[in-house]
């Protein structure tokens, strides 16, 4: 496995590097779970390269203890990078990433600033920067995402159309505990009677009661919800669990 941490080490062996040969890409946050897991086996099954990004991207949180509070596991990453077979890693500096600070941003007018984007304002702004600078950095032909962030993955996909971007976006699957809930880097900082609460949020949202009557039992089971919302073909909330902000998404 290859890590690069400086960005033109990688620009020069991307340039060496046969350009028919498929490049799969799966950028992370870190606190690798099973849910990344499964990005980075789809994307070693579909092309010849994966290459892994880790880079907790700043922009993307709204709220300062959020970021201070966002788990850290990079030892813990590599082992499992080394072990599920991946090749490349990056792992840029904050420096490199925003080298012009913040002056350049990619946003969206519309659908970002619904469910999510309500709630964290600024949030896609800084998802849709980061996700331009690391694709025009890694230069992939495919891009993985879970559908956990479905919003995101979607937004992300338009970007791509909008700006004739010759990569696919592809969404993955949610994968889940056993008892439901999806897994996610932030169900490390919940406390266990919180962990034993968070699994009804999924299973109230596929309960297909009225959004009302979710409300209602979330409320009930000790969640402050932020939304419950229809959207096209989906339902999707977002609550917080004490401190620990849950989002999830389901067909309909
Ligand atoms: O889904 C995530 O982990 C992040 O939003 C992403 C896509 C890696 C951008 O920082």
């Amino acid at each position: 496995m290859r890590l690069f941490k400086d960005i033109k080490d990688w620009e020069v062996f991307r340039s060496k590097m046969n350009d028919s040969s498929n490049i799969g890409f799966v950028p992370t946050m870190g606190s690798l779970h099973k849910g990344h897991i499964s990005l980075m086996k789809r994307s070693i099954e579909e092309n010849r390269y994966t290459a892994v990004s880790i880079f907790i991207n700043p922009t993307q949180f709204d709220n300062k203890n959020d970021l201070k509070n966002y788990p850290i596991n990079i030892q813990n990453d590599l082992e499992i990078l080394e072990s599920t077979g991946i090749k490349y890693v990056l792992l840029p500096t904050e420096k490199d990433i925003y080298k012009n600070g913040y002056n350049f941003r990619i946003s969206e007018h519309n659908y970002s600033l619904q469910m999510e984007g309500l709630s964290r304002e600024g949030h896609f702004e800084g998802v849709l920067t980061i996700v331009m600078k690391l694709l025009n950095i890694v230069q992939p032909h495919s891009a993985y995402f879970g559908e956990k962030d479905f919003q995101q993955f979607k937004l992300i996909r338009n970007m791509c159309k909008s700006f004739f971007m010759n990569i696919n976006i592809i969404p993955c699957k949610t994968i889940r505990e056993e008892d439901g809930l999806a897994f996610s880097s932030r169900n490390l900082l919940l406390n266990e009677s919180e962990r034993a609460i968070a699994p009804k949020f999924y299973q109230t949202l596929i309960s297909k009661k009225s959004i009302e009557e979710m409300h209602k039992d979330l409320k009930k089971y000790g969640f402050i919800v932020e939304y419950i919302e229809k959207n096209n073909d989906r339902i999707f909330g977002s609550v917080k669990l004490g401190k620990i902000r849950l989002i999830d998404n389901e067909t309909l």
